[in-house]
Formats: C-alpha cells, structure tokens, sequence
C-alpha cells in the first residue's frame, strides 16, 4: 500500500514540488545518489575500482518531452564519458541508459530519436572500451527498448538489455535472447505495473525471480543478476557452478546493501555497483523509499531532525 503510493507519487508533479523543496530531501538523497557532476561520478567509480568493484553510472532523468531535453541528456553522457576516459577509468566501466531521458516518449519519431542519441553515446563509450545498459522502464516501453537494444547491437556487440522477473512476459524475452551473447541483466522490476501484465505478490516476484535466475544461466547469454536479496544471490552463484557458467557479475545499487557488496568482492565475485548521478533525482529517489519502509523512515526522520 505504501509502497504503491509512492511508485504514484513518483509521477505526480505535484508531489514533485513538496519533495524537491523539503531541504532535508538532499540530505536523504545523498545517500542514494552519488553527486550531481560528472566529477562526482568519476570520483565515484575511481573509488569503486580501488575497492575491487566496477561502476555502471546513470546520468539521473527519465520521462523527457522535448527535443532540447534529450540533447541535454545525450551532451551530458557524452560529458561524462570524456571525464571517465580522461581520469583512466577502467575499460570495464558501464553506463546505463534510459531511452525516455534520451527522448523515447517524443510525439511522433520519439524511438527513432531516443534510437539515435543511444547510438551516439554508444560511438563514444566504444572508443574507450566502455559498454552500455539500456535500463528497463515500464511495461509500456519493453518492445521498444528490446528492439532499440537489437538494433544497437548491430553496431556495437556490447550492448545489453534489462529485463524485470515481475513482468509475466518475462521468461519468454529470456527464451527469445537466450542463443545470443547479449548482456542481460535481470532486476525484480521498480514500477508499479497492472496485475494484468505483473506479478502483484512479493512471493511471486521472488518466485519468478528465481525462475528467471536459472533460466539466465542455462542461456548463452552474459548474466548481470542486479539484486540485493541474498537468498537470490546464492541461488545465483549455486546457477553459475551448477551450469559451469564462465562469465557472470552481481550488481547492486550505490549506497545500497553495503555489506553484501563487501561479501561479493571478498567471494572474488564480480560486483558491478549502480551509480546515479545529477540533479533529476526524484524518480529515482522515490522508487527507492518505495523498495523498502525503513527509507521512509530515514526520510521522516530528516525532515524532523536538524
Ligand atoms: P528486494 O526488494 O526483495 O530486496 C531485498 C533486500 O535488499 C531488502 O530486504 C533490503 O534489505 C535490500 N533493499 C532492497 N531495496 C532497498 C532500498 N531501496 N534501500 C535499502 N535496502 C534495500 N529496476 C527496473 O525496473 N529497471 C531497471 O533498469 C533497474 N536497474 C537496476 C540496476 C541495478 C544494478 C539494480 C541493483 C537494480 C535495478 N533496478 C531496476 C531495481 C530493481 O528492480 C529492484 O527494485 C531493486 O533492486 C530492489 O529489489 P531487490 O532485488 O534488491 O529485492
């Protein structure tokens, strides 16, 4: 129920307003979100390698309506992969895309522009050996993120998709993608979905999940199991030996799970952490305190404290 109000709220711009104006709101954010600059988000992953880890960075925005918007986001990626590139960061650095930052909800050619501004941040990041993740929104922008995920692919082999177990469809796209070598990577799912095309129980998330986990690494495909539930992470490295998989990473989000982060790195797995940063924080900020109470406590808590 809570949980609900606030994937709604996370719409509504008028919830918008009160929470971008609440000042103890950054305070809260800052533990989610890593800076608003591109230094920060260099700063970050340089951090993340001298702890054994790797960085996927989103530069935070979804939902954009307007050409300038989407250059804006586009520039912005392009600004930050020569940050990346001229601090040494390392080749194996990633960064997730949004396609409706990128213009992907733009009345009439929307796909074909949003289709673009990914393929020119994907000519960039392959000059320096970076990859990139198109992120999965909601159930309504699958096929086309899945097709611009196909097309990119043409040109740019690393390339990958997400894909999210509480949508029913779900183990089909896994059975479709499952001959490739595409870079997948499988997240429980983040919006709020009609039970017409989502699980609406945690059980059958968690269920699907697991499901979704084995049939990952029966594939050919490159697993990225994007969780923090450590129930999920062992059934995936039990997967991993079990089909004798040889390349796979765990991923988790920046500020999140901490200590199953410093556990996967100790376990000598690959641990990719999810970096956001910029100022178009609120989406992202709500569908975290929608992932978990405590966070909406640690946010009253803030608004009530100094
Ligand atoms: P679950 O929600 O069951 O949580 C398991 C445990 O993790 C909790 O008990 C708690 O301890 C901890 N935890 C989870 N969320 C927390 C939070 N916000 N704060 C503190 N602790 C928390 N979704 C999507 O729809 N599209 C996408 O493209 C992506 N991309 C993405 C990338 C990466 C790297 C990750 C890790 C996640 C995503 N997601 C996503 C989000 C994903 O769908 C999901 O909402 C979150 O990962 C939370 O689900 P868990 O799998 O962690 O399980």
């Amino acid at each position: 129920m809570l949980s609900s109000t606030l994937l709604r709220a996370s719409r509504s711009p008028r919830a918008r307003r009160a929470v971008e104006t609440i000042p103890a709101s950054r305070r809260v954010v800052s533990r989610f979100v890593a800076g608003e600059q591109p230094s920060d988000a260099v700063a970050a992953t340089l951090e993340l390698a001298r702890t054994g880890r790797t960085a996927t960075i989103d530069v935070l925005g979804e939902d954009v309506r307007d050409d300038a918007g989407a250059r804006r986001t586009r520039d912005a990626y392009l600004a930050l992969v020569t940050a990346l590139a001229a601090a040494g960061a390392q080749p194996a650095t990633d960064l997730s895309l949004k396609l409706s930052a990128l213009g992907q909800a733009i009345p009439r050619d929307g796909a074909a522009r949003s289709l673009e501004h990914a393929r020119q941040i994907c000519a960039s990041a392959a000059e320096h050996g970076f990859t990139v993740t198109l992120d999965m929104e909601d159930h309504t922008t699958v096929d086309a993120t899945l097709a611009a995920g196909e097309e990119l692919r043409r040109d740019f082999a690393f390339v990958g998709n997400v894909l999210q177990s509480n949508l029913r469809r779900t183990s089909g796209d896994i059975e479709q993608l499952g001959s490739s070598s595409t870079r997948l990577r499988l997240v429980k799912g983040a919006y709020r979905e009609p039970e017409s095309v989502a699980f609406a129980r945690k059980w059958e998330v968690d269920e699907a999940y697991a499901h979704d986990v084995t049939a990952l690494f029966a594939s050919s495909c490159y697993p990225m199991i994007a969780t923090h539930d450590a129930a999920m992470l062992a059934h995936a490295v039990d997967e991993a030996a079990r089909h004798d998989h040889p390349a796979w990473e765990t991923q988790m989000l920046y500020g999140i799970a901490t200590s199953l982060q410093q556990d996967a790195v100790a376990e000598g797995r690959h641990l990719r952490v999810y970096v956001p940063v910029g100022t178009d924080w609120y989406g992202y900020f709500m569908r975290r305190l929608a992932e978990r109470p405590a966070n909406v406590a640690f946010f009253l808590r803030a608004l009530t404290s100094r």
